[in-house]
């Protein structure tokens, strides 16, 4: 089919746009290495697939539990499409099928909060809650690593009128000057990640919290890598911080570790009302299909259950090896606590053909370049789940180690071997 002269104007300028150039760009000078857009062809058991004809070890799943292989879990997703169909039928502003209020009502219940509201996915739930919760009277104060739904969210907001600035990651210094020069406001909110996606890191929440709340602030945590494998139960990193979500909304995944689909936010009661009607992907989109609703009070239950800590404690063990494993091959190693591990590679070309590299031997990671971090700092994330087996571990180890003698890589006592020195902390990622 031929493009109309219209439709050929826009894509060209679509091609001036920076970021479609950088990645058009590193398409045309990696094509083997460019490890993007992936088409799995075969998954499972475990964390097998194949790609290409391929046949690999998945450490790129967010289902960090392996919940998703779980028969319980499939079955209730079967339960649920027998009993409701296939979707929703309409926006839930016009009607819910019951499997979305016992959801909410099951996540409150669990995570200790007033109410939660469920939404298509967490990118959908920012979009929405963000500018839903702001007006041209109040402020938002973004960690300047804080995921990229939030500041898209945060953009939408401004174009209302918001006042939008952001802080130095993870900074309580920081986030107290910029709701200085915030105000005067009406009301203000702090968007800060649970969990930072790119590097595993977790932010001074309380130091955080106690800025916010002396600025007549708020905070707004997407806890999206920490919910259902974090904290007791599986809770996320937001209780075990601030002991209450009394000056919180929490944002939480149902797609990652919970390996059912959408994603949620938790307020105090009054707010669930409010956000119905102030967020827009609620009101103007479809909801997460029925089935996956039903397989929301499975997981709950899992998490509940002892069974929990005995997951934690396998995916824990996995975790402790590979971090150990690739801190002695004197790696840039960042996270501990989460089950996101990224080593630091730093040049773009060097970041696709390490993955290239693993991936040549039978492991996938995430090659993870700019703009998903800064610049010249590209890493190879890995995401150990609670499915993967010893032998699997000690293989990705064993891959790393051939990599880094085939290849330059930053070390970790700043002997940076590689074509360019870092400074591991200021290569740090910025976001997710
Ligand atoms: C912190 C954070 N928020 C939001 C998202 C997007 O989540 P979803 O896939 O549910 O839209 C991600 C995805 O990785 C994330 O890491």
């Amino acid at each position: 089919m031929t493009a109309s002269a219209p439709m050929e104007k826009l894509g060209q300028a679509l091609r001036r746009n920076a970021l479609v150039r950088i990645v058009e760009q590193f398409g045309r000078d990696h094509p083997d290495a460019h490890l993007k857009d992936l088409v799995i062809d075969e998954a499972g058991p475990g964390r097998r697939i194949v790609v290409e004809g391929r046949r690999l070890i998945n450490f790129g799943s967010d289902s960090f539990l392996g919940l998703d292989q779980d028969p319980r879990v499939q079955e209730s997703i079967r339960r649920g499409l027998s009993r409701w169909g296939t979707h929703n039928g309409a926006s839930r502003a016009f009607a819910s099928v019951r499997a979305n209020v016992e959801a909410e009502e099951k996540l409150a219940d669990w995570l200790g909060l007033e109410s939660v509201l469920i939404l298509p996915s967490v990118m959908l739930a920012n979009l929405g809650a963000i500018p839903g919760l702001v007006g041209r009277q109040d402020a938002i104060a973004m960690d300047e690593q804080a995921h990229s739904s939030m500041q898209e969210a945060a953009k939408i907001a401004r174009a209302n009128g918001a006042k939008v600035a952001t802080f130095a990651h993870s900074d309580p210094e920081a986030l107290e000057q910029t709701l200085r020069s915030l105000r005067p406001y009406r009301s203000a909110i702090v968007c800060i990640d649970g969990v930072y996606s790119m590097s595993g890191r977790i932010p001074p929440m309380a130091e955080l919290d106690a800025v916010a709340r002396a600025a007549d602030a708020v905070l707004y945590i997407d806890d999206a890598h920490g919910t259902g494998v974090l904290g007791e139960q599986g809770r996320g990193t937001v209780l075990e911080a601030l002991g209450s979500y009394e000056n919180t909304f929490v944002v939480g995944s149902l797609s990652k570790a919970f390996s059912c689909a959408g994603g949620f936010i938790g307020c105090p009661e009054p707010f669930h009302r409010l956000l119905k009607i102030r967020c827009a992907p609620y009101v103007f989109g479809g909801p997460v299909v029925p089935p996956y609703l039903e397989a929301i009070g499975t997981v709950i239950e899992i998490l509940r259950s002892d069974e929990y800590p005995r997951l934690r404690a396998r995916l824990d063990a996995a975790i402790r090896r590979l971090i150990g494993g690739l801190t002695d091959l004197g790696l840039v190693v960042m996270g501990a606590v989460t089950p996101i591990v990224s080593v630091l590679i730093g040049d773009e070309a060097d970041t696709l053909n390490a993955g290239k590299f693993l991936f040549d031997r039978g492991y996938y990671v995430q090659s993870v370049l700019f703009p998903a971090v800064p610049y010249h700092s590209g890493v190879l994330r890995i995401q150990c789940n609670a499915n993967h087996d010893e032998a699997e571990i000690e293989g990705l180890i064993e891959a790393f180690a051939a990599l880094a003698h085939h290849m330059k890589l930053p070390r970790r006592d700043g002997s940076s071997a590689s074509s360019r020195p870092h400074d591991g902390e200021s290569m740090a990622p910025k976001r997710g």
